[in-house]
Order: structure tokens, then C-alpha cells, then sequence
């Protein structure tokens, strides 16, 4: 959620941390600000709204020259997007200046103390209290910000991370973090700190990772960390091998439309370097030995909104190749059912932020239970893969639009290499039949291009849909999630109403919701799996004896469909459980061309954060 920044070094700190929060505002748009360290004392700028909001009043009044500043963009958690609540928050002299992520879950309890013993705290927010705190702890002695901010973070239950200056030490930006995100970019001569990587890829590529309950201190020539009680800590640094430009709209009207054009690069470089000169599956961060991958018995998805249906696709995929039972879960549940988990029981935890406070829960409560745990995540760097057993990274590159194209088709290719890894190892299928799926998987690039490149006849029905106050999606099989999350990015972009739902279920209710004209999208699977195929089509006609107007998905050739479709939307012949890799495409273009046509912004849709970093 939030997005944070912190920098020092020889630039003009407004400027960075201001581009920095540019690059970050998909993780919240309530408010934005900054605060600087100049003249000997905290200059604060914030305001309500969009980042162009600050944007004005900094052109206005610019804050003076400063070599250090942090800033904030925000989601609002306690107290409406305000100019009062919005970040950074001061203490009661001025001098400290906070910025939050999180929510810090003992605030109330701390305000009243903070009140009682003198303070006025002019916020509804929980951020307020942590300003106030330090400055009773600097004022009763502790000699640095750093050290101060070690006591502080004691004292806190929750879920934060902080970045704080202070007028009388002009040279440092501090942070911590527990249960959030925050990251550290070494620079020469400069430094930064942030919620991720993007707020300075653009001036550094080499990052490090900061562990649970640590504190970072960086000056324009150092980073130090230490744990809570001061004890220093080992430096976990890795490089970011993304591409500066690859976070820049690159002259596309929504980063959506960029993204969704990127999608045969992401799909390939997902299946680069997988696979040894034999053609045999290698999966180089899978830090779990052949041995352990046989004693599973059982896998168990778990994940949030998009990511959970590409979870949905992976139980198909992985019951069909490896025999193994596959249950799915949303991460928001998972921990609270009690779910049965020991040794053998294979946790797959899908993010492409890696930050999803569910998806994070979920995975501790995996651990506790000795399972072990396997991340598929799109973000180097990050908790989940960092508390996990094993990774399989997405090489998406970096997703900035709030709704998720790219990391979607990213994720269920990561899950597809799961499950031919797990199926080589335990033998469930010949080496000649891995390697068959994987020359599928090749060719699904080029097919998505085909889509993108004939995708104004789907443009056009979205323009002709512009007055739909509801749109259904149905699917069987495999093409069951992808109804799901066509739903969910016309929800999402559109703020229309919207369900997926099984095909074979519309009959158990759901039909009655079907009236005249009521457009519904069908995915139809691939005729080679004839008897899901034939059911689908019957389930066409169900739908449109109903008077829908059916809007009909279904592969080259399939002249099954054609007497019962309204629209009929083609799609490349591609083996039937990779088809969520085709067949979500065109939903996807539908979703962004009627969401543009209402006027929404497609980028970042209301409510909505990318990295949804709380409970
Ligand atoms: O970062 P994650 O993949 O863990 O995020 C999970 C969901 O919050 C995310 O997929 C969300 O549903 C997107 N807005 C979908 O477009």
C-alpha cells in the first residue's frame, strides 16, 4: 500500500524524492508529501489528492534547497484523505518527520499516553503517535535518531514501515520496518530507502534487502543496519536487473495497455533459462532437493484476487501431470480454518508484489506448520520469497497499473514449470512429454502477438458496451479462473458490475440474472477436449435462449459456436490447459477500452492499492 521514499546524497532531495513517489503512486493515491531537512528544521509540503496535487503547490513554493528528504504517497487506513492526515506527520516542536506504511495496531493505546503526557497530535492518524514518540525519546537522552527509533519500534504492535528525519542530525534519513516493505538503493555518493525498488532504479540498480525488525540508517556514504536491540546484521545486497525505462509509460496512454502489449515478452522470459541443453526442466532457485519434491503429497495454492486465479489454473495443471491432490485457497482464509498441513504438504504462496500482507500471514502460519513453503513472485527482494523455502520467479519486469495483465500470464507460466518439475521428478510423465508441453509453451508468445495485433474488433464491442450495467463471464475447466478474472478487471477498471462464474453453475442460480440483452462472455475450450467443449456450447445456447447477448471466445475452427455467438472473438489453437494464457487477453483489452470509454483512470482505479500490504 503507501509508497515511501527516503534519500541523501548530492541532488536536490525534492526533486528525487518527488520522482520517486511518482514511480510509486500505484501503491496509493489518497495524498501525497514530502519533507525536507533545510535551514535547521523539517519544511513539510502534503496534500489531498493525486500526486499532481503536490506537484502544484510545490511548484507554487518550492521547499528550499535540501541534500536529504522522505516522502509518502498514501492509502488511507486511519483517518479520511485529508490534507491534515496526510503524510509526513511532525511531533509537537517540529523538529521529526515520519512516514508510514502499515498500521501500527496500538496506536489508540499510545495517543492517549502521548496526550496525558502533554503532546498534541493534530492527525486521526496512527503515523502521528511514532513523530511524538521520538521526540520524548530524544528528549529523554538517546543521543542519535537511530537509536531513538530502535526504542520506538519496541513499542510498537503492527505492522510498519517508518522513515523519519530529524532537523538536528541533517546528515541521516533512519527507517525500520516489521511486516511492510522497504527497501535500501546504494548509490555513489547517495542513498536511498523505499518501499520498492522502482522509486530509484533510476539512479541505482544495487539494493538491498532489509530483514524483519531491522533499522537502516543511511547518510550519503553509508548504510548501516542493525536489529531492534542495536545488534548489527548481516547485508543481504542483490541487483536489479530491471531496466529503468521498463517503469516508464513509454508513450501509451495507460501503463494497463503498455503491460498487456508486453505479455509475450513476459511469457518468454519466464521460460528463459529453464531448461538444460538436454531439454530437461531446471529450475535454479528451487532451493528444495528432488528428494523433498517426492515426499509431497499434497500442494496447496494460496494467493490474493488475480494471483488466486492463476492458482486455479495451476490446480488443473498439476493434478493433471503429477497426480498429486491440489487445493486452492484464498490467503485471506487460509490461516483462520485451522487447515491440515504437515512435512509433506507443499505450500505454493503466488504474489507478484511479494508483499501481500494475506498471502504473508498465510505462508508463516504454512512454516509453523512445517510445511514447506514455495513462492512465485514477480519482485526480487521481497518477504514472501525471502520467507520462503523455495522461489520461482516471474520475470515479468515491473507492473505499474493497479489491475494485473503481464504478471497474471507470468504466474500461471511459473505455475505450468512447477508442475512439469514435479512432474519429471516424480516420474508422473516422460521426459518426451515435459518437453512437448514446453514446445507448446514456446510457441504461446507468438500467439498472444496475434491477439494484440487483431484486437480492434474487441475494442469495438467494448465502445458498444459502454451503456452494460452488468456483464457475466462464464467459463468451464481451466476457462473457469479466466471468467474470474475477466470479471474482476471490468469490476476493477470499469467499476461495472461484473461475475464469473462456472459454466456448468449458471443453471443452480445464476441464470436468473440473465435478461434481455445482458452481454456474457464464454470461454470456450479447445475442441480437443471434446466433452467440456460440448457442454460449453450447450450452455451457449441455455444462455442465449435467455435473450443474453452472447459474446463467444472459442479457437480457430470451432464452427460449433458460430450459429449461437453474438460476437464471436478468436482465439489461437493452443493445448487445453494453456489456453487461460490466450483466452484472458481479449478480456483484458475489453476491460481497459470501456473502463478509457467511461472516463475512469484505467492506471489506478479507485480504492484500489497494487501492494495491499495490510490484513
Ligand atoms: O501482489 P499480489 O499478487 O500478492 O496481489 C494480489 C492481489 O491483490 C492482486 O492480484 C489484485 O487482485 C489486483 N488488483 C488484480 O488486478
Amino acid at each position: 500500500m503507501c509508497g515511501i521514499v527516503g534519500y541523501v546524497g548530492a541532488k536536490q532531495a525534492q526533486d528525487v524524492v518527488v520522482e520517486g513517489l511518482r514511480r510509486l503512486e500505484y501503491r496509493g493515491y489518497d495524498s501525497a508529501g514530502v519533507a525536507l531537512v533545510a535551514d535547521g528544521r523539517v519544511q513539510v509540503a502534503k496534500r489531498a489528492g493525486k500526486l499532481a496535487n503536490l506537484d502544484k503547490i510545490l511548484a507554487e513554493k518550492p521547499l528550499p534547497a535540501s541534500q536529504l528528504g522522505i516522502g509518502h504517497t498514501r492509502w488511507a487506513t486511519h483517518g479520511a484523505p485529508t490534507d491534515r492526515n496526510a503524510h509526513p506527520h511532525t511531533d509537537c516542536s517540529g523538529r521529526i518527520a515520519v512516514v508510514h506504511n502499515g498500521i501500527i495496531e496500538n496506536f489508540a493505546t499510545l495517543r492517549a499516553g502521548l496526550e496525558d503526557r502533554g503532546h498534541t497530535l493534530v492527525s486521526d492518524t496512527d503515523t502521528e503517535a511514532v513523530a511524538h514518540l521520538l521526540e520524548e525519546v530524544l528528549r529523554d537522552g538517546a543521543t542519535t535518531l537511530t537509536a531513538a527509533m530502535r526504542v520506538v519500534c519496541q513499542q510498537l504492535h503492527g505492522a510498519f514501515t517508518l522513515v523519519v528525519v530529524d532537523a538536528q542530525q541533517p546528515d541521516a534519513v533512519v527507517a525500520a520496518r516489521r511486516n511492510s516493505p522497504l527497501v535500501v538503493g546504494r548509490g555513489e555518493g547517495e542513498n536511498f530507502v523505499a518501499s520498492d525498488v522502482a522509486a530509484f532504479i533510476q539512479h541505482t540498480r544495487e539494493a538491498i534487502e532489509l530483514g524483519q525488525d531491522q533499522v537502516v540508517t543511511i547518510t550519503a556514504t553509508e548504510v548501516s543496519v542493525t536489529d531492534f536491540a542495536g545488534d548489527p546484521v548481516e547485508l543481504r545486497e542483490f541487483h536489479v536487473d530491471w531496466d529503468a525505462s521498463a517503469a516508464e509509460k513509454g508513450g501509451y496512454e495507460w501503463f494497463m495497455l503498455k503491460e498487456i502489449d508486453e505479455q509475450p515478452q513476459a511469457v518468454s522470459d519466464t521460460l528463459l533459462g529453464r531448461f538444460s541443453p538436454s531439454g530437461q526442466l531446471q529450475l535454479d532457485e528451487m532451493r528444495l532437493s528432488n528428494g523433498e519434491l517426492r515426499e509431497i503429497d499434497k500442494v496447496i495454492v494460496i494467493a490474493c484476487g488475480t494471483a488466486f486465479y492463476a492458482g486455479m489454473v495451476a490446480k488443473y495443471a498439476i493434478e493433471h501431470w503429477t497426480r498429486i491432490p491440489c487445493e486452492v485457497e484464498l490467503a485471506s482464509e487460509f490461516r483462520y480454518r485451522d487447515p491440515v498441513l504437515d512435512r509433506s504438504t507443499l505450500v505454493v504462496a503466488i504474489s507478484q508484489s511479494g508483499e501481500t500482507m494475506d498471502t504473508l500471514m498465510a505462508i508463516r502460519h504454512a512454516r509453523q506448520q512445517r510445511s514447506r513453503v514455495l513462492a512465485i513472485c514477480n519482485t526480487n527482494g521481497s518477504t514472501i520469497p525471502r520467507e520462503s523455502d523455495a522461489v520461482i520467479y516471474t520475470h515479468a519486469g515491473p507492473e505499474v497499473a493497479v489491475a494485473g495483465t503481464k504478471t497474471f500470464l507470468a504466474q500461471i507460466v511459473a505455475c505450468y514449470l512447477l508442475g512439469l518439475y514435479l512432474a519429471q521428478v516424480r516420474g508422473t510423465k516422460y521426459g518426451d512429454e515435459v518437453a512437448a508441453t514446453v514446445r507448446e509453451l514456446r510457441k504461446i508468445p507468438a500467439a498472444i502477438a496475434r491477439l494484440l495485433a487483431e484486437a480492434e474488433p474487441v475494442r469495438e464491442l467494448a465502445r458498444s458496451l459502454v451503456g452494460a450495467r452488468s456483464v457475466l463471464f462464464v467459463g468451464r475447466h481451466v476457462g473457469f479462473p479466466v471468467a474470474l478474472e475477466g470479471a474482476l478487471k471490468l469490476k476493477e477498471l470499469a467499476y461495472i458490475h461484473a461475475e464469473g462464474f462456472a459454466a456448468g453453475e449458471l443453471k443452480h442460480g445464476p441464470i436468473a440474472l440473465i435478461d434481455e440483452g445482458v452481454p456474457v462472455f464464454v470461454v470456450v475450450p479447445p475442441q480437443g477436449r471434446d466433452m467440456v467443449h460440448d457442454k460449453v456450447v450447450s450452455n451457449i445456447q441455455e444462455i442465449r435462449a435467455r435473450g443474453a447477448r452472447t459474446i463467444v471466445l472459442a479457437e480457430d475452427g470451432d464452427d460449433d459456436v458460430v450459429p449461437y455467438a453474438d460476437d464471436l472473438i478468436r482465439l489461437p489453437k493452443v493445448p487445453t490447459l494453456l489456453q487461460p494464457l490466450v483466452s484472458t487477453v481479449p478480456l483484458q483489452i475489453f476491460a481497459c477500452e470501456l473502463a478509457t470509454r467511461l472516463g475512469r483512470d484505467v492506471d489506478q482505479p479507485r480504492n484500489l492499492a497494487k501492494s495491499v500490504t495490510v490484513e
